[in-house]
């Protein structure tokens, strides 16, 4: 967008009493529209003894026999079957989940660490009628629920027959059903019904449709899935807190449970209040700091689910540590002598009350807290050391390895939460302390100290990472895709005068000229955009993956050095990937992260069907697409002042799209190309609705009024008179094609002509097996290998 001068404006004083946006966009909404009874889509697959009766509605399973049902995007919640009858005897069935196709059958995914796969859920059955598993064997994320009626001999019902120690998993309703007589009969099962109760997004109402007080559409069908799976991987993963803890074995320092390695269950209590939200549906199902910075405005934007927000926050802060430190995740983390703790992970709750303060407009409980956060603060800057970088005190961070020393990363998430604090401050009316712009002087001198000359990037930290290697140490430096990020996203100064230093260690500056002069803003958003592969960004910081996490990152650093066309392009390339990757959610959630040659398996696990496949670290574009494309910029607490200044982006035609705002206001904006005889321009439309006022373009507007700004090619912003824009049309689903505007005499319509521009081609990436084994071979893994003997043989089913 150019300078503009503006403009116009007329106050239209609508008054428009809907909650949700009703349009053709709502298509993409993901989430059902009854989460009390969802049905599968269908059958997926059979095998052995079943017979489908579709007249009657029947499904007939015998011995050995299973049956895979698909639910499509429908996939969390309590199972129940209609049993129509049972025969030969048969007291139990044996139940499998996946959220994947590539691991649906009777065996299930897998949610804990400690097996390969998950024991499947054994259900009791006693004959006709209705059975239900048990409250806590709520499945967080599903696409494929599997029946198995096991053969004798199957005891732990992972269909090996090895009985697994008759080491029985059998949990559910109607335990010990009755013998019918017919003892040498063969076991069967006559289904007739297969239907789940979602008990997700609590605070949401029933209607998961409804739900939405935020939309997004464009001409981009891709960019619009990714928008919508985004959304609805953070309503999937807002949980009741009592359906909670889906990693039992570290449930157990709380609960004591005694459950067996690889069962599963999710009814540990892990907030107060009725909903919260977690890192994913189907595991952990915990509160997790690092999904804060990117979830909380995501949900904005979407469904305004505040109290899911602020329950998940109020825990964090509620099990602060006696000297200030926030824990690594909520309950059952935190709340132990074990004490678990990440630097980053205790910044990035802090970066949670910004967003949620921002967008909800609670200042109440930011007073509240004030005294906590200030405490929790002056930890993470009191580990600032002579090197002008935080020294970390903890390994822990988003699994990546590595995590030691003098880091980047996290010296550059707290130059980014200090100023996130003295905006905090100044809402609250406090005095902002010397001491923290100090400190963001001090982390400036010291990320100098990780600048690479030679690369034109910033190195992971001071050692062996660097670029600097000790003598007869190799040169092996790592150039990380957070670390990297978060000094964009800071606004740190790259280039303080005097510096790069020449090495880390030495107080003297780097040869100059430098290579690659010193480091800019730009030079670094094109950097990281030169090593995309084919599927998506990738870490070096964590070989072998790609992170829809560290690329959301990455997102927010290429928006804040004004590059919105490359984080676009970074949605496009490997949100692309999550959407229409093979074995992954088909468009309706976002996965944790990926194996860099595209494969499902998220290198964090030696098992590939552990990933998360809804998991909300990974909606990062939901809120780049809004803030930034859209353009919906909120100032002040609750949305009263708000800007808009979005980029349409090289890939776009057009964009619609709009928020609630905390204060209940509404703010709707609409971009488009246009052309006229001669001529092309962008109209940007601009409606505000409610107790709210914002900039366009460098005019006001408050609720209530709308403003058509004509930006031309080339030159400045001019408001039109909205008399002079014509709706020739009634397809709500062509808009931008049905407005025509007039201006100076000429009227401007639709760029037919704009095509979306191809995407470069890119190498798909190569997995090292040799360092994906070496991440493995950790005392969390160990006895791995035990397991995989048995994963071959249940994989023989
Ligand atoms: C999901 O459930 C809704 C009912 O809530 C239904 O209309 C829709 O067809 C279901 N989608 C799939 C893919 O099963
Ligand atoms: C998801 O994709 C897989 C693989 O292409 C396919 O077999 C399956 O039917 C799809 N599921 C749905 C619900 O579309
Ligand atoms: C959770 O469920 C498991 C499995 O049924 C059970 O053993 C445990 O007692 C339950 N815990 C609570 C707190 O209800």
């Amino acid at each position: 967008m150019r300078v503009f001068v503006l403009v116009w404006l007329l106050c239209l004083c609508e008054v428009e009493g809907r909650k949700g946006w009703k349009g053709p966009w709502e298509r993409y909404i993901r989430a059902p529209e009854d989460k009390r009874r969802i049905v599968p889509r269908g059958i997926w697959k059979t095998e052995g003894d079943v017979d489908v009766d579709v007249e009657e509605g029947t499904v007939r399973i015998g011995e050995g026999g299973w049956v895979s049902w698909e639910f499509g995007e429908n996939i969390s919640g309590r199972v129940c079957l209609v049993v129509e009858g049972v025969e030969g005897g048969l007291e139990e069935v044996s139940l499998a989940y996946s959220e994947s196709y590539l691991f649906a059958g009777p065996v299930p995914d897998a949610t804990t660490d400690r097996r390969m796969r998950d024991l499947p859920l054994r259900l009791g059955v006693e004959g006709p009628g209705e059975v239900c598993v048990g409250r806590e064997f709520v499945r967080g994320a599903f696409g494929y629920f599997t029946l198995h009626v096991p053969k004798d001999g199957d005891g732990d019902g992972d269909g090996d027959g090895d009985g697994d120690g008759g080491q029985g998993w059998f949990w559910g309703v109607g335990m010990g059903g009755r013998i019918s007589g017919l003892g040498r009969k063969k076991k069967r099962i006559a289904i007739s019904e297969v239907r789940v109760s979602c008990s997700s997004f609590p605070s949401q109402g029933d209607n998961g449709r409804e739900a939405y007080t935020g939309y997004f559409s464009s001409s981009s069908d891709l960019l619009n899935k990714i928008w919508y799976a985004g959304a609805y991987t953070l309503q999937l993963g807002s949980i009741d807190p009592r359906e909670g803890g889906a990693l039992i074995d570290y449930n157990r320092v709380v609960d004591h449970n005694r459950s067996p390695a690889g069962s599963w269950y999710s009814n540990f209590t892990i907030s107060e209040g009725g909903s919260v939200t977690t890192d994913g549906a189907k595991r952990d199902r915990m509160v997790w700091p690092g999904d804060m910075f990117i979830a909380i405005p995501s949900i904005a934007v979407s469904t305004s689910d505040w109290v899911s927000v602020k329950n998940a926050l109020r825990v964090i802060f509620k099990n602060q540590y006696f000297d200030g430190r926030l824990p690594y995740a909520g309950p059952p983390m935190g709340v132990t002598e074990n004490r678990e703790f990440s630097d980053t992970y205790h910044l990035h709750s802090l970066l949670g009350v910004f967003g949620y303060v921002l967008w909800s407009g609670d200042l109440g409980w930011l007073g509240e807290i004030w005294g906590r956060y200030l405490f929790a603060l002056h930890h993470s800057i009191s580990i600032v050391d002579d090197m002008g970088l935080v020294h970390v005190t903890s390994t822990a961070d988003w699994l990546r390895p590595g995590m030691t020393g003098h880091n980047l990363e996290a010296s550059a998430l707290l130059h980014t939460v200090l100023s996130r604090s003295a905006t905090l401050a100044s809402w609250l009316g406090r005095d902002v302390p010397p001491l923290w712009a100090a400190t963001q002087t001090r982390l400036e001198t010291g990320f100098s100290r990780l600048y690479c000359p030679e690369t034109g990037l910033f190195s992971d930290n001071i050692g062996q990472r660097s670029c600097y290697p000790e003598k007869g140490q190799p040169y092996s430096p790592v150039l990380p895709q957070d670390g990297n990020s978060w000094l964009l996203i800071s606004g740190a100064n790259l280039a303080p005068s005097g510096l790069p230093f020449r090495s880390p260690k030495s107080p003297s500056r780097a040869p100059s000229p430098l290579p690659h002069g010193p480091p800019t803003r730009r030079q670094i958003s094109q950097k990281l955009r030169r090593r995309w592969l084919k599927h998506g960004a990738p870490c070096p910081e964590f070989p072998n993956t790609i992170s829809p996490f560290a690329s959301g990152f990455e997102l927010l650093g290429h928006v804040h050095s004004g590059e919105v066309d490359t984080a676009v392009e970074l949605m496009l390339l490997e949100w692309g990937h999550l959407v229409n990757g093979d074995g992954f959610n088909n468009g309706s959630t976002l996965a944790e992260g990926f194996r860099i040659d595209g494969d499902v398996q998220y290198p964090a696990y030696p098992s590939r069907a552990r990933n998360s496949l809804a998991h909300g670290w990974a909606s990062g574009p939901t809120w780049v697409l809004s803030e930034w494309v859209l353009g919906i910029e909120v100032k002040t607490p609750g949305g009263g002042e708000w800007e808009v200044k979005g980029t349409l982006t090289k890939w776009l035609g057009w964009v619609r799209g709009g928020v609630t705002l905390g204060n209940g206001g509404r703010v709707e904006v609409k971009v488009w190309r246009v052309v006229s005889e001669d001529e092309k321009g962008v109209v940007y439309e601009v409606r505000a609705e409610g107790d709210t006022k914002g900039v366009v373009a460098g005019m006001k507007i408050k609720g209530g009024e709308r403003v058509v700004v004509l930006v031309r090619e080339g030159d400045k912003g001019e408001g039109i008179d909205l008399g002079e824009v014509k709706v020739v049309g009634v397809e709500e689903d062509e808009w931008y094609r049905n407005t025509v505007v007039g201006c100076g005499g000429e009227e401007w319509v639709f760029d037919e002509d704009w095509k979306e521009p191809k995407m470069e081609e890119r190498e798909q990436g190569v997995v090292d097996w040799g360092v994906m084994e070496e991440n493995f071979r950790t005392e969390v893994w160990e006895g791995w290998e035990a397991h995989v003997g048995w994963v071959k043989e249940a994989s023989d089913l």
